[in-house]
């Protein structure tokens, strides 16, 4: 079954709940999810109930897609997303975001959060960072196979994959709000292990601030589709490879949880301000 008909059934079965076009969609990384407190919900449905959404393994209980309304406007939100480690494809992982889109339920501006590490020395856990631009190294991608020009074209342009307008909003929104926001270059990489030093010490070579799992395939099909693309990333855990020190999972969740929410509320008045 090709692509347009898996999301024209998605949509279908998202249909029969609401009629509600959103304006912006939301994804929520690890740890992120308090923005969900804040949307006024119209309707809350499962993934595992979506047709041709991915099977969820272990987050199963995680795995919602929430439609509503968040700082006076209409927005769909995943709670929990897809990652290119717990095995699914790329086309998976990214299958939701075909589906908030223009091209199913109606957002044409996408808001992706993630935890990630700091390897910039001037970074420390609990920074809010704004993506600026992004390193592809899953080694995959979205993308591959056969295009749907309907969708997007094969050679998407990346000269601007996070709109300079968004960053810029959403620098003038922190600074309202008087949180401090880190700017830079968020680097994806497979995972699930966390990153030996040398690898931090190639990854900051190469130009990257934050690095994380996430993020990059939803980024890459969102441009495809042509969704203007803001990203923000909560540092989790610094990534110094001089002074690097053992990290849990635990860790990287409570320090999520503990920062949340400054993007919460960038987020929010981000969305207001649209
Ligand atoms: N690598 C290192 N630290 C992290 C990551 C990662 O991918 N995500 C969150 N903290």
């Amino acid at each position: 079954m090709n692509l347009r008909t898996q999301i024209a059934e998605a949509v279908r079965y998202i249909r029969k709940h609401t009629a509600t076009v959103p304006e912006v969609a939301i994804i929520l990384g690890t740890g992120l999810g308090g923005l969900v407190k804040e949307i006024r919900k119209e309707v809350v449905l499962d993934y595992d109930a979506i047709p041709h959404f991915p099977v969820s393994t272990v987050e199963s209980h995680h795995g919602k897609l929430i439609i509503g309304t968040l700082g006076g406007k209409k927005v769909v939100a995943m709670q929990g997303r897809f990652h290119y480690y717990e095995g699914y494809t790329m086309q998976q992982v990214t299958f939701p975001v075909r589906v908030m889109s223009h091209a199913g339920l109606g957002a044409r501006t996408l808001l992706v959060s993630n935890a990630a590490g700091g390897m910039n020395p001037k970074f420390r856990r609990g920074d809010l960072m704004i993506i600026e631009d992004h390193i592809n190294l899953q080694g995959d991608n979205p993308l591959i196979g056969k295009n749907d020009e309907q969708l997007g074209p094969r050679f998407p342009d990346m000269s601007e994959p996070y709109s300079r307008d968004l960053i810029a909003l959403a620098q003038k929104v922190a600074k309202d709000l008087k949180i401090p926001v880190r700017k830079g270059v968020f680097v994806a990489v497979q995972g699930p292990n966390l990153e030996t030093r040398a690898e931090y010490r190639f990854l900051r070579g190469i130009g990257a601030d934050a690095v994380g799992m996430s993020t990059v395939p939803e980024n890459i099909v969102g441009v495809h589709m042509g969704m203007r693309v803001c990203g923000m990333s909560i540092i989790t855990d610094e990534c110094f490879p001089d002074t690097l020190a053992p990290v849990t999972v635990e860790e990287v969740i409570a320090a999520a949880n503990k920062a949340e929410p400054k993007l919460t509320a960038v987020t929010k008045e981000l969305i207001r301000r649209l």
